[in-house]
């Protein structure tokens, strides 16, 4: 796709970090590129978007994202091939889904042109922050928050819409083990769950340090009305592998409707693997561990890719995920970043 780069005002930094940072040791998200897009919502108008050196905002302290947590966000990558050509994947999907976000917590959309131009005028300039290294890559950051004043508990007049980028490695290192949530819920019917609300995620934090103490990494967040349905693993979507059919639970109000869910639906159909969206309960989960039918259960995301999940836990008893040679998350993965990272012929066209 051809984007014309226009209207966007660009100060470029004198100097650069990029010297500073250990592109063979990097973590994920904690180091920032030298520039960062910031664009003002002012007077009911979005004005023309910056590109400026990355640094701290100014923010008034009665600032609505401090009190009534009015902010979303997106994660999205940018992968180098081994030409050194940098691509992004589905970031159209990206902006639907920001402007999804936007309306369900009363912020204003943001134009497609700003959100495209914007972003890729930016990693026009980041590009040589992409890493190569394996599994590796840019991961990307917008995000929109209420910057407009007011202890009145009512939408803010003013918002700052701002990407920045963090070169960045895998998101989880070693085994993922899991506890399936008894108690606490992400989201409910009627919520904000299908949002990517900076809330949603605060709102893990605690139960997810409660599962850590007892050994696990993450929680599995079943439904808020029973507890009986799997929903989402920590802040991924969740797939279930029972004999050989792949199985997530359908997107609503309260499951995130993920660019990596919907993609590995799409190639696992593509590889002949029989897939079910549907509801999947704790119990027939743990029946199927039990008997030996559960082969796999993996979290899919932008930031943590395909990641399988060594073992479960539930009511006090842990199960294990066999280790096969034929699994699915692996299949899957490469297939998916083959694509990424211009590896592979993208017949999805979701390559940019
Ligand atoms: C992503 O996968 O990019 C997300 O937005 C999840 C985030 C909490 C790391």
């Amino acid at each position: 796709m051809q984007v014309q780069l226009k209207n966007i005002e660009v100060e470029k930094s004198k100097t650069t970090k990029i010297n500073e940072v250990d592109f063979d040791n990097l973590a994920f998200g904690s180091v920032y590129s030298d520039h960062m897009l910031v664009c003002d919502y002012k007077n009911g108008a979005w004005e023309t978007p910056k590109i400026m050196p990355y640094q701290p905002i100014i923010l008034d302290p009665a600032a609505k994202i401090f009190h009534y947590g009015q902010s979303i966000f997106e994660g999205m990558k940018a992968y180098k091939d081994t030409d050194g050509k940098p691509w992004l994947f589905r970031p159209l999907d990206n902006h639907k889904r920001l402007n999804i976000s936007a309306k369900r917590m009363a912020i204003p959309e943001i134009p497609e042109e700003t959100f495209i131009e914007g972003l890729t005028t930016l990693l026009h300039l980041e590009k040589d922050w992409i890493p190569t290294t394996p599994g590796s890559s840019l991961y990307i950051r917008p995000f929109v928050m209420a910057s407009g004043i007011g202890f009145h508990a009512s939408p803010a007049d003013e918002y700052k819409f701002i990407i920045c980028c963090a070169p960045s490695g895998a998101y989880f290192s070693g085994k993922v083990s899991v506890l399936i949530e008894e108690q606490y819920s992400r989201s409910a019917n009627g919520g904000v769950g299908y949002a990517k609300a900076g809330g949603n995620y605060a709102g893990q934090f605690y139960p997810t340090q409660l599962a850590i103490k007892k050994g696990y990494n993450q929680v599995i967040w079943t439904d808020d009305n029973t507890h009986e349905y799997i929903e989402e693993a920590g802040a991924m979507n969740i797939f279930i592998r029972i004999n050989d059919t792949l199985i997530t639970g359908p997107t609503s109000d309260r499951i995130l409707d993920g660019i990596t869910r919907k993609s590995i639906l799409e190639i696992a159909e593509d590889e002949g693997i029989k897939t079910e969206v549907r509801k999947i309960s704790v119990t027939e989960v743990v029946t199927a561990a039990k008997s030996g039918k559960l082969k796999e259960m993996f979290g899919a995301g932008t930031a943590a890719v395909v990641s399988p999940i060594a073992a479960f836990g539930y009511k006090g008893v842990d199960y294990d995920l066999p280790e096969l040679n034929d699994d699915y998350a692996s299949l899957l993965k490469k297939r998916i970043t083959d694509i990424q990272y211009n590896r592979t012929e993208d017949k999805f066209g979701w390559r940019f």
